[in-house]
């Protein structure tokens, strides 16, 4: 099992959901973010150069799969989120220890797939 977490543009998010219904992803969190991509801007304080770091607004999606369903998740997410200008947003995919469902009790791959 892994944890799916991608960071997107705002704008890019019904489009990114589509494909992932499209890809059979089912299960989902979204949170608004505050994200930061490297693009630095310099800025004057009276002690001298400083640099300022940008923040813009992202979405953050967490999506637990299993491992059959990294790869669709990730493809989806890669061609519906790119606008190909810089700060398109990563995705990052993490190992997933162990995933209860509460109402069952139901642990890992039989908890992971939300029940249709
Ligand atoms: N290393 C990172 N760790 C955590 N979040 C990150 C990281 N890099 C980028 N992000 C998140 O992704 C958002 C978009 O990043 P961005 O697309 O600028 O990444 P990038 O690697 O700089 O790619 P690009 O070259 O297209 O700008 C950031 O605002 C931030 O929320
Ligand atoms: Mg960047």
């Amino acid at each position: 099992m892994k944890l799916i977490v991608a960071i997107i543009r705002p704008e890019k998010l019904n489009e990114v959901l589509e494909a992932l219904f499209r890809a059979e992803v089912r299960g989902l969190t979204i949170s608004a973010a505050q994200g930061h991509g490297g693009e630095t801007e310099q800025v004057e304080t009276y002690r001298g150069m400083t640099v300022k770091m940008e923040l813009s607004p992202k979405i953050r999606l967490d999506i637990g799969v299993s491992d059959h369903f990294v790869e669709p998740t990730v493809h989806a997410i890669l061609s519906a989120a790119r606008t190909g200008e810089v700060g398109d947003g990563k995705i990052f995919v993490l190992p997933v220890e162990r995933v209860y469902r509460i109402r069952t009790g139901e642990r890992d791959e039989a908890a992971v797939t939300p029940v249709a």
